[in-house]
């Protein structure tokens, strides 16, 4: 570890590393006792976080994850009540939609299984956490606003306390805390959701038409709770039909000043995950294993969990662009391409690099890496000078590739403009940007024809693959893919890599590469 944090040191700018600030487990040195404050049971602010034994951690039982003005890391209550208030007003602020009643329903995730009772690692729904900070499975969001007032009524109906089930699962929250620690109006048994549905629906209808349900249909984040709503609403021809998530996801592509320190954070234990694969990786090693070196350092970071199911894939499976199987053995002649991120507190970071197994590059790989590196560079400082929307920088990257490709006789030298660009494309046939935030390709609905704007989170990852079949590439060339990814935030100034502790110059990788024993 002391060779990584040595090179981290002299690679990255002193100014950015500031920013970063580990150790990643926040309060460590509070101890449980100083929040038994007697004073905080006579006056409540209007934000306060109930003690007790909950369905998440709180700053009460877990000091060292979150801290006292938080309801989870980094977010306080003021912030996820903001954003109801904001989403609200975006839904029922239009000119057409001010003198119609609205219900909004957000629904959580439900728990997945393996089979039989075996759970898989519960995943929140992204727009629910984002709105409530609750963790808790099948709870559902509703917000009531009345037409022309400001004013509209947040419930969250969760599962209640239940002393069998809490036995299985852990504890729960229950309603009688929920309002409370949620900084909701109201908290409902979610068994009482149907009846609530019905009867606020037709009150609704009934009194003020119209009125408008706002439910996101498509890919159900809890398919019982779906059937419900479908069932319970349907035949009503007086409620009006429309989706939310278009509107959450243009909230959620903007980072909030907290949103981004916890990015930072992410970026951070990403970067040190991938700088200590890099640092293990030996000839003879599995792709498997250095699946597992990232898995543990990321958890060991501070992450709940990897991001996504990584690709290590060495040699000619680095042209397949999803390849997970991750199940052979490294060659010593061969790169090895790893694309990897890690998941703390729902926030995403997503990173790519690729490394000579051998710890040297060949001159072939070394060619192609560099065309690489160096269109990746200059992509990174086009999003901070010219804020072009992310198709746009996918058109910079086919030109750029182009033109390198082209210099070092791995493309034609007789073919230019749309050809050129088409022989570009060909070899990196992915994106080169996306959103990144609580989910990997996040705010899908904002689409990437859009320029990028100030605190925006993108992806910047280009790439080649070029297959081992592939003929009309010169054959020492043929067999390798390589990308370069890393995670940029938008400012009014220059584009801030995120990433940028992730090692990626030539001379850095070949000092590190195989310099730490497993
Ligand atoms: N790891 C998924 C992506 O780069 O988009
Ligand atoms: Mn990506
Ligand atoms: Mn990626």
């Amino acid at each position: 570890m002391n060779l990584i944090r040595k090179l981290v040191t002299n690679t990255a700018n002193k100014e950015r590393r500031r920013l970063f600030r580990p150790p990643l487990f926040r309060n460590t040195h509070r101890q449980l006792s100083s929040c038994e404050t007697p004073t905080e049971q006579i006056d409540r602010p209007l934000f306060f976080v109930p003690k007790g034994n909950f369905g998440q951690p709180t700053c009460h039982t877990h000091p060292h994850l979150i801290s006292e003005e938080h309801l989870t890391c980094g977010i306080s209550q003021a912030e996820y009540k903001e954003r109801r208030e904001t989403l609200v007003k975006k839904l029922a602020g239009e000119a057409e939609n001010i003198h119609k009643s609205h219900i909004i329903v957000i629904p959580a995730a439900s728990r997945q299984y393996m089979s039989d009772k075996i759970p898989y690692v519960f995943r929140q729904n992204s727009d629910f956490f984002y709105l409530t900070g609750c963790l808790e499975p099948s709870a559902v969001l509703v917000m009531i606003k009345p037409p022309q007032t400001d004013k509209f009524k947040s419930i969250l109906f969760v599962h209640d306390k239940d002393a069998h089930a809490e036995l299985w699962e852990g504890p729960r929250t229950g309603c009688a805390a929920a309002a409370r620690l949620f900084a909701v109006d109201e908290s409902r048994p979610v068994e009482n959701f149907p009846t609530f549905l019905n009867n606020t629906a037709y009150r609704l209808t009934a009194t003020s038409k119209p009125a408008v349900l706002w439910y996101h249909s498509d890919n159900p984040a809890n398919p019982e709770l779906h059937t419900t709503v479908q069932s319970t609403l349907r035949g009503d021809t007086t409620l009006v039909r429309n989706d939310p998530q278009k509107a959450l996801h243009f909230m959620r592509v903007i980072k909030s000043p907290a949103e981004i320190e916890l990015m930072k954070e992410t970026c951070y234990i990403g970067s040190q995950s991938i700088n200590m694969a890099m640092a293990c990786t030996k000839p003879g090693m599995s792709e498997h294993m250095v699946n597992a070196i990232l898995e543990y350092t990321c958890k060991q970071g501070g992450a709940e969990h990897l991001a996504f199911p990584p690709v290590c894939a060495g040699g000619p499976r680095a042209t397949h662009i999803h390849y997970v199987a991750n199940n052979q053995l490294l060659a010593g002649t061969e790169m090895l391409l790893v694309d990897s991120g890690s998941q703390r507190w729902m926030y995403n970071s997503d990173i790519s690099r690729t490394w000579p197994v051998s710890g040297k590059f060949s001159k072939h790989h070394r060619i192609l890496y560099e065309i690489v590196l160096t269109v990746q560079k200059r992509l990174i400082e086009i999003l901070g000078e010219q804020r072009p929307a992310l198709d746009k920088l996918f058109d910079s990257m086919c030109r750029l590739l182009g033109k390198y490709l082209q210099q070092e006789g791995i493309l034609p030298q007789n073919v230019d403009g749309q050809e050129l660009l088409g022989k570009a494309y060909r070899l990196c046939p992915h994106h080169v940007s996306h959103y990144l935030g609580i989910d990997v390709h996040d705010s899908s609905l904002v689409r990437r024809n859009v320029p990028v704007a100030t605190n925006m989170i993108v992806t910047v990852e280009p790439g080649i693959y070029i297959s081992p079949n592939d003929t009309t590439v010169p054959a020492e060339f043929r067999g390798v893919g390589i990308r370069i990814e890393d995670d940029v935030l938008i400012t009014d100034g220059d584009s801030l890599v995120l990433t940028d502790t992730c090692i990626k110059e030539v001379s850095d990788i070949e000092a590190l590469v195989g310099k730490q024993s497993v």
